[in-house]
């Protein structure tokens, strides 16, 4: 064992973090049970995935089913998108109402359906009006106000640094940056370089988003102040045994090993189990049948085992599928890194 050195929790407003590492929020996969297990493994902060604002306003079921957050899962955060600041205000104090305890706000998602009605990474293209939206947020809770932004819309359009200064003087608490404009999408590397310009801009705290999948790339660039945490998104997707792995280097210093194969699955069982506490075992395999098909990519017979992943209609249908997995073991590929083109933010 390798002891590094130990990081300091950042705070946002008046809540400390037990760690700088915290949990994208990620549309279709951050729902109540996958938090929680991501709480568990010790993630400091969680976040819905993203909510209209306007739904939120209207209280319809879907909204109000993703704007929830049990007790036993604190601190957690919503995110709102939207770009008027009254839908705004109003949608902030319906997600306090249900228990969360920082309201964040979707300034980077890139799909046309968002961006084109003027929210998303085109309200970040309008400093002024992204304050706007966060004042009147500030003044309608009484918990923080945090954002998550792009670097900008392009490359010759990177407006990061002054947008986040911007929302500090509105009153935002943090601000997550995620190394990529929005032409990006999630293609590239996301850029560091421009994140930390970010981080020496403002006083707030600033989170670092963009391939956070090395643990010890991650903890360098938190214990060297290039960002005062670290938000792990694709890092994590059938493999949730790297935000323990990260929280613990940050933490105490230790370095902790890989899961073997049939530990990776075991997990996966555990989130499947919470799926269905949740959901209910139907919902719960349509949902589910994305995790294990990350979770068993690399194994043997990846492809084919995932064709069977789309299949799973009862719980013992799976256990059997996990259970050939197991038997498969891990093939010469070894572990994968799951690969989005599009998503939302
Ligand atoms: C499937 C998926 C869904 C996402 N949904 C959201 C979202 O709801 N809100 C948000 O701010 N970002 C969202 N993102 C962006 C991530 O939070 C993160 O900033 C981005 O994936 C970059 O990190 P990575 O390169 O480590 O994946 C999503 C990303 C993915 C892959």
């Amino acid at each position: 064992m390798t002891l590094a050195a130990i990081a300091r929790a950042p705070r946002i407003g008046p809540i400390q973090l037990s760690s700088p590492v915290v949990v994208a929020p990620m549309v279709g996969v951050t729902d109540v049970p996958t938090r929680a297990l991501a709480h568990e493994l010790g993630a400091a902060l969680v976040c819905c995935e993203m909510t209209a604002s306007e739904a939120v306003v209207r209280s319809t079921d879907a909204a109000m089913a993703l704007l929830d957050f049990p007790g036993d899962v604190r601190p957690a955060a919503a995110q709102l998108v939207g770009g008027d600041a009254t839908v705004m205000a109003e949608a902030a104090r319906v997600c306090v109402a249900r228990g969360a305890q920082i309201v964040d706000v979707n300034l980077g998602c890139p799909v046309p359906k968002v961006v084109n009605r003027g929210s998303g990474a085109a309200l970040a293209r309008d400093i002024h009006a992204t304050a706007q939206v966060i004042e009147a947020m500030v003044r309608a809770v009484p918990v923080p106000v945090t954002a998550k932004m792009r670097l900008g819309w392009d490359h010759n359009t990177i407006n990061a640094p002054e947008l986040a200064r911007a929302l500090q003087d509105a009153g935002a608490a943090a601000v997550s940056v995620h190394g990529r404009t929005r032409n990006q999408k999630y293609q590239g590397r996301a850029d560091w370089a421009e994140i930390a310009r970010v981080k020496e801009a403002v006083q707030i705290p600033v989170f670092g988003s963009g391939d956070v999948d090395d643990a010890d790339l991650a903890a360098e660039r938190v214990r060297s102040g290039v960002v005062d945490g670290v938000v792990v998104a694709r890092g994590l997707l059938g493999n949730l045994w790297f935000v323990h792995q990260l929280v613990t280097l940050l933490t105490s210093g230790e370095r902790v090993a890989d899961l073997s194969f049939a530990e990776r699955i075991a997990l996966t069982r555990r989130h499947v189990e919470k799926l269905c506490a949740h959901h209910g075992d139907e919902r719960a395999l349509r949902i589910g049948r994305k995790y294990v098909a990350w979770a068993v990519k690399g194994c043997n017979g990846a492809a084919r085992l995932r064709a069977r992943v789309q299949e799973m209609d009862t719980r013992e249908r799976l256990d059997a599928l996990l259970d050939s997995a197991v038997r498969a073991g891990l093939g010469p590929g070894g572990w994968y890194r799951p690969a989005f083109t599009s998503g939302e933010g």
